[in-house]
């Protein structure tokens, strides 16, 4: 008997057409497929494999395919990203056995006894972008999808369907990644998870028929390195976490009042050596690598990061910030400040009056577009003063010469102008909900955050066409703590807790965005900003297993959420990241289901 899992609410419309109920009343007939739905699902979904995040389908059909060391892994030839899927799965099977296993094109389009396929031809096509067939039986397995994203995506499946040792890889031990541990850091949550996964002969994997895709298309994590500087190497480990969740995009938080981390080639003064312009001493106490030559990424390694994070399916959006939170780029003698009774004036705020600011920050923007291909490209634009505006002479200027009412509407037309900007280079801007406040174009996408404040900005954003990336406070800010425990926890930022649940909890459509149209949200972003993290592996700590949750709120289909399953399914998925060598909380009482 097969076992298997639908999101049958999702499925209504299709059970309808097979089973003819046209004529039964609409509110009946959900109710009673719901109530079958839940009747069946819990007992089944005990008896399938644990995967995180749950695809749309999954049926087992009986018996195992081992992969061994000789199981080839191929990919029809032709098409370099498919290459890119094929040759990751490659690698973490090469790890898992400790063994070199290259992914090899092929012109077959069925999988040769004994092999796995990775192909595009004879994919269904509504799979989408990142969607997947996956086949296994005991001759092998074969991965269809009408993109590389979806193989991809396949093959991380395939490798959850074998036991943990398949995520088998090697903790990021500080040590090794050119920094020197210099302050004591005694905390166990600072204490990377050292992988105890020996390499095995073999791996079996049930043979089941699994068709998936994701709910949203933004399905993302923010690490942030202006309050705690990360190294390369941390950033292409943290890349591949994500990337074996199904989590598809990474924000970098490059600039702020307490550091500037991307070289400008124009502008040197930006990142002086060490980097270390701190406005906030803060920083300095929390870096534990002081060892390191420099708190700045060359655009030579942020390529490098780009490229690997790519062959991961990831993407990379910086984050570049104007007009507040400009600390660091106010002490870079740019001049991009207001002027006060002929002064430059302090302050963390650029001066939207003044043409010189915009030549300025555009150039900058030139050279970060060079970097990152990204269409989406972030200019923060929350959280800005604006009291110096009120009193700078090329302020007041610019609000009488474009009829602006406020300081309010200055920062509408600073937004407004740097999303033409992007637009013209066709990219589109992102900021965060302050964005919506002050007028934002359509086009841009707002990052709403400030959980139940920016609810009637985001009504109103919909009303407009705006398109939005959820990341509320409530739910998705990382950096607070994930049990009320002091003694236990390390410090979080202020005295709010996200638990497991409450990450789980997240509701990616808001009720007002939802009743203009669902497809305005993107999908969903947790941050992990950087004021208390201390080491990698603490940021670590604090991401999973919140970000597996966050995955499954971002992939799985909607529907009715069964904390109590996930949960189970969790503890295998921890399982798979001891075998990887990533740090997590381990759940306590707190996360129980009730
Ligand atoms: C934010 O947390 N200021 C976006």
């Amino acid at each position: 008997m097969p076992t298997s899992i639908q999101s049958l609410a999702g499925q209504l419309p299709a059970l309808l057409r097979t089973f003819g109920f046209a004529a039964v009343p609409m509110p009946l007939l959900r109710l009673a497929l719901l109530s079958l739905a839940m009747a069946v699902v819990p007992a089944r979904a005990a008896d399938l494999p644990a995967l995180i995040p749950m695809p749309v389908s999954v049926t087992l059909t009986g018996g195992q395919f081992t992969i061994t060391p000789a199981t080839k892994v191929l990919h029809t030839k032709g098409d370099a990203r498919l290459a890119d899927a094929a040759a990751y799965l490659a690698q973490r099977l090469s790890q898992a056995f400790d063994r070199n296993i290259v992914a090899e094109a092929t012109e077959a389009t069925e999988a040769p006894s004994g092999a796995i396929l990775m192909t595009t031809a004879g994919a269904d096509a509504a799979l989408g972008d990142e969607g997947y067939a996956l086949a296994v039986t005991a001759q092998g397995a074969v991965i269809r999808a009408p993109q590389a994203a979806g193989a991809f995506y396949a093959g991380i499946t395939l490798l959850q369907l074998a036991p943990a040792a398949a995520f088998r890889g090697q903790a990021l031990v500080e040590d090794k990644l050119g920094g020197v541990l210099t302050k004591p850091a005694p905390r166990p949550c600072d204490e990377p998870n050292i992988s105890s996964a020996k390499p095995v002969e073999s791996l079996a994997v049930p043979c089941a028929t699994i068709t998936d895709q994701p709910r949203f298309a933004w399905r993302g994590l923010l690490i942030d390195m202006a309050r705690h500087f990360w190294t390369i190497e941390e950033l292409k480990a943290y890349v591949d976490y994500l990337a074996i969740h199904k989590l598809n995009s990474l924000q970098l938080h490059l600039t702020d009042y307490q550091n500037w981390c991307i070289e400008i080639m124009k502008f040197p003064s930006l990142t002086p050596e060490k980097a270390l312009n701190a406005a906030d001493p803060q920083r300095l106490a929390n870096q534990t690598y002081d060892a390191l030559a420099r708190h700045y990424y060359t655009q030579e390694e942020l390529r490098g990061l780009v490229s690997y994070a790519a062959k991961r399916f990831v993407n990379i959006v910086p984050e570049i910030e104007m007009p507040g939170h400009c600390g660091a780029l106010m002490q870079a003698g740019l001049n991009v400040g207001c002027t006060i009774d002929g002064k430059q004036a302090g302050g963390g705020e650029v001066c939207p009056g003044d043409d010189h600011t915009y030549v300025v920050l555009q150039h900058i923007l030139d050279e970060v577009l060079a970097v990152f291909p990204s269409k989406y490209i972030h200019i923060g634009a929350d959280e800005c003063g604006k009291g110096n505006w009120g009193k700078c002479t090329e302020c007041r200027k610019r609000m009488q010469d474009e009829g602006l009412k406020s300081t309010t509407e200055l920062h509408g037309y600073f937004v407004g102008r740097m999303s033409d900007y992007l637009q013209q280079k066709s990219r589109t801007l992102v900021g965060w909900d302050e964005i919506l406040e002050s007028g934002a174009k359509t086009g841009a996408i707002g990052m709403y955050w400030r959980s139940g404040q920016a609810d009637k900005l985001i009504a109103n954003a919909s009303q407009n066409g705006q398109h939005l990336v959820m990341t509320p406070t409530a739910h998705c800010y990382f950096d607070f703590v994930q049990a009320p425990n002091k003694q236990s926890e390390p410090e979080g930022f202020g005295g709010n807790v996200i638990t497991l649940k409450t990450a789980y909890q997240l509701n990616p459509i808001p009720t007002e965005v939802a009743k203009v149209d669902p497809k305005l949200s993107l999908g969903v972003q947790a941050n992990l900003w950087g004021e208390r993290m201390k080491t990698f592996p603490h940021v670590l700590y604090m991401t999973y297993p919140r970000a597996c949750a966050l995955a499954e709120v971002a992939w799985s289909p909607d529907g009715p959420r069964d904390y109590a399953g996930f949960f189970q399914r969790v503890k295998t998925q921890l399982k798979r990241l001891d075998a990887a060598g990533i740090n997590y909380r381990q759940p306590t009482v707190i996360d129980q289901p009730e």
